[in-house]
C-alpha cells in the first residue's frame, strides 16, 4: 500500500530508540523526511547513524531536546519552524505508589508527558491549518483506561493526552488537518527486553516465563497475550500520519492487544 508519505516533514518526540525510533524507521522506508529527538547528543548521533546506515539516501536528521526542561520546545521550533506530521511519542513513566510519587515526579511526568505535546501541537497546528494539511498524532497508552495502581501518575497524564487529542481535534473541522492518539499496549521496546532480562535473572526463570506470567498476573484482559512489536504499534501510527487516513478524526485508535475491556 503506497501510504503517500514521500517527502512529508516528519517530527518524532523520543525517537532515539523504543517506539519512536520505530516509527521513525517506517516513515524512512516511506521516503518521508524525519527529525528525532532524545536528550544527549551521544544517543542521538548513535540513532542517527543506524538510521543512515539503514536508508542511506534518506532525509534524516536530530534535534537534542530535553522535555523536562519547559523551554526544551523552543530550541526544537526555531530548528525546525514547519512540519506536515507532529508524532507526539515522548513518554516517560515511574513504577511507584501513589504515596511515593512526590511533588517533582507529578511535575516531571506532566512536562514531557504533557506539557511538551501540548506546547509543540501549540505552534505546528495553526502552521498546519495554515499551510493547508497536516497530522498530529499522541501517543498515549492502555494504562489511561487500565490504570495500574503503580503507574497512578504515568496513567494520569496518558488519560490527558487523549483529552488534548479529541479537543485540538475539535478545531480542526472544516481543514485537512486531523489530530489522533494511538493507545499501545505493552510493547517490546528495548526498555521492556531489559526488564523481562532483569527480572527473569532475579527469579531465576526465563525471560519467556516472565512475559508468560506478566500477561497471567498483570494484563489477564490481554488477547494478544504477548508484548506486542514496536513495528506492530509503527504500522498503526504510519496509517493515520498518512494522507489515506482523512476520515479518521479525533479518535483514539487501540494497538493494545486487545487489553481494554470494551467495544469502544
Ligand atoms: N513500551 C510500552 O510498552 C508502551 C506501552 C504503551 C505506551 N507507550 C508509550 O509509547 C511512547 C514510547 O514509549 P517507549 O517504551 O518506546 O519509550 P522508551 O523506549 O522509554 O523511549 C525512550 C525514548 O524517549 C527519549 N526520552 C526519554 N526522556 C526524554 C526527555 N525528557 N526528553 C526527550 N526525549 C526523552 C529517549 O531518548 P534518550 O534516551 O536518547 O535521551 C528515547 O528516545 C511513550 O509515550 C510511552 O508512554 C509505551
Amino acid at each position: 500500500m503506497d501510504l503517500r508519505l514521500t517527502d512529508k516533514k516528519v517530527l518524532i518526540t523520543g525517537s532515539t530508540s523504543g517506539i519512536g525510533f520505530e516509527i521513525a524507521k517506517r516513515f524512512l522506508e516511506e521516503g518521508a523526511s524525519v527529525t528525532i529527538n532524545g536528550r544527549s547528543d551521544d544517543n542521538l548521533q548513535n540513532a542517527l547513524d543506524r538510521l543512515k546506515e539503514s536508508f542511506p539516501d534518506s532525509s534524516v536528521n536530530g534535534i537534542v531536546a530535553d522535555f523536562r526542561n519547559p523551554k526544551a520546545h523552543e530550541s526544537v521550533i526555531k530548528l525546525l519552524p514547519e512540519v506536515d506530521i507532529l508524532i507526539n511519542n515522548v513518554g516517560i513513566y515511574a513504577s511507584k505508589t501513589f504515596d511515593e510519587t512526590s511533588d517533582q515526579d507529578w511535575e516531571e511526568m506532566f512536562q514531557v508527558n504533557v506539557m511538551a505535546a501540548i506546547r509543540l501541537s501549540r505552534h505546528y497546528l495553526p502552521q498546519m491549518k495554515k499551510t493547508g494539511w497536516g497530522r498530529i498524532l499522541f501517543v498515549s497508552s492502555e494504562c489511561a483506561q487500565l490504570v495500574p495502581e503503580d503507574l497512578i501518575a504515568y496513567s494520569t497524564t496518558k488519560a490527558a493526552l487523549l483529552a488534548l487529542s479529541r479537543g485540538l481535534a475539535q478545531t480542526t473541522k472544516g481543514t485537512e488537518v486531523t489530530v489522533n492518539a494511538i493507545i499501545p499496549g505493552s510493547t517490546l521496546t528495548e526498555g521492556a527486553k531489559i526488564f523481562l532480562q532483569q527480572q527473569a535473572e532475579k527469579e531465576n526463570k526465563s525471560p519467556g516465563k516472565i512475559s508468560e506470567e506478566f500477561f497471567q498476573e498483570a494484563r489477564p484482559s490481554s488477547l494478544l497475550q504477548r508484548f506486542a512489536e514496536p513495528k506492530e504499534v509503527a504500522d498503526m501510527a504510519l496509517f493515520l500520519s498518512s494522507p489515506l487516513s482523512a476520515a479518521t478524526n479525533g479518535a483514539a485508535i487501540k494497538v493494545d492487544g486487545g487489553s481494554i475491556p470494551g467495544i469502544f
